[in-house]
């Protein structure tokens, strides 16, 4: 395994899972078993290699084992994805009974998912349950696991001085391929990575919630990010089934700038009382094929992290009229609601 530091200058670039298979179309149905095989072996068997083209050399970084750092929803769903791929997965929480819960919260989801997948195979589905399950330990303590990683992946609370002091401290610890990742929704990746001395293998690595359920995942680099760094992150997020799409290390990426200025408006046409909740939700699910109205969607990311990342984005833009507070999120996130994850928010949940 090689370091993945370097230059930017990529003269070509090719996806190394498949790039020397020959089109599967043109064989025949043994081979075409042998090519489907040899792909799955490839993408689920840790033989995913990115590659990256410096100007000096070809440098190569295989991810076989990540670790996790932060026990709650997005964290364990990340480490879920991960493992039922066939990475070896460590998830750290300072916290154990949050490790517990976690670990619990993925055997329950791999049920869903094994039920979908293999609903005429049961024993099959039982197998990528207990395969899945083999491959994630846990630990409260990420300095002891980091050496092993070829990739960490903070998913923790968004508090950038935190963030900046795991970073800081596993920097010493993990081996110099290492990649880290922050799964921030808000915070500058910059500002995450500056903590460490590791700058050209730092990245935002953003999943969505539920992770084992929505495809898409951004992968921001700043400006110190290498070409490398960003093709092995683009390539284990194919690997994970996910779909990547490139971002600057702008406030909320792509889907956040977009999505929380449009939640917040709704939230305050309510205010206004253009519309109960109930309508102004009914009316973008149905009006535009969305799966959850702003509302519920503002109660299932959770009213403090909203609250939490447009408190921030306003004081870094105080004149965007996006950003500008709400009343009533503020009022919920002071009384203790926080959504879907306190029993209620917008709405009362069971
Ligand atoms: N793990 C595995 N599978 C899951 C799951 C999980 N945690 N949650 C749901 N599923 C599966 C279910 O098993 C079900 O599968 P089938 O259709 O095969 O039966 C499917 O997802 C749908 O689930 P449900 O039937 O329980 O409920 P639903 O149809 O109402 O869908 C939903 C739930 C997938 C959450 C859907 O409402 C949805 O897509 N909502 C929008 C979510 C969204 O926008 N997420 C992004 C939030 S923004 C963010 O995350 C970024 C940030 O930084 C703030």
């Amino acid at each position: 395994m090689q370091s993945v530091h370097g230059g930017r200058k990529v003269a070509a670039r090719r996806d190394h899972v498949t790039a020397d298979l020959p089109s599967r179309a043109r064989l025949s149905e043994s081979s075409r078993s042998r090519f489907d095989a040899r792909r799955h072996i490839m993408a689920f068997f840790t033989h995913h290699v990115c590659r990256g083209l410096s100007s000096s050399a070809v440098r190569n970084v295989a991810i076989k084992h990540l670790t996790v750092i932060g026990g709650g929803q997005m964290g364990a769903g990340i480490a879920q994805v991960a493992a039922s791929t066939g990475h070896s997965v460590t998830l750290v929480d300072t916290n154990g009974e949050i490790l517990k819960k976690a670990v619990k919260g993925i055997e329950g989801n791999l049920k869903r998912v094994a039920k979908k997948k293999f609903s005429d195979k049961p024993e099959s589905g039982e197998e990528f349950i207990q395969k899945a399950l083999q491959n994630v330990s846990t630990s409260t303590d990420a300095a002891a696991v980091v050496q092993g990683s070829d990739l960490v992946v903070e998913a923790i609370v968004e508090n950038l001085k935190v963030k900046q002091d795991i970073f800081s401290g596993l920097d010493k610890l993990a081996p110099a391929h290492t990649i880290f990742a922050s799964n921030t929704s808000s915070l500058s990746i910059t500002d995450i990575a500056s903590s460490t001395s590791r700058l050209d293998r730092f990245a935002g690595l953003h999943f969505f919630n539920p992770v084992p359920v929505m495809k898409l995942v951004e992968v921001i680099g700043t400006s110190a990010t290498s070409q490398e760094t960003l093709d092995c992150l683009l390539n284990f997020s194919k690997v994970l089934g996910k779909t990547p799409v490139s971002c600057k290390d702008t406030p909320g990426f792509i889907v956040n700038r977009l999505l929380l200025p449009y939640i917040i408006e709704a939230i305050r046409m309510y205010e206004r009382g253009h519309g109960s909740k109930e309508d102004i939700d009914i009316a973008m699910k149905l009006g535009c094929g969305y799966p959850m109205g702003p509302l519920e969607l503002a109660d299932y990311v959770g009213l403090d992290t909203m609250k939490f990342i447009m408190d921030y984005w306003s004081a870094a833009n105080p004149e965007n009229p996006s950003f500008a507070q709400s009343e009533s999120l503020n009022k919920l996130v002071a009384e203790g609601k926080f959504g879907k994850k306190t029993g209620e928010g917008f709405y009362k949940y069971k």
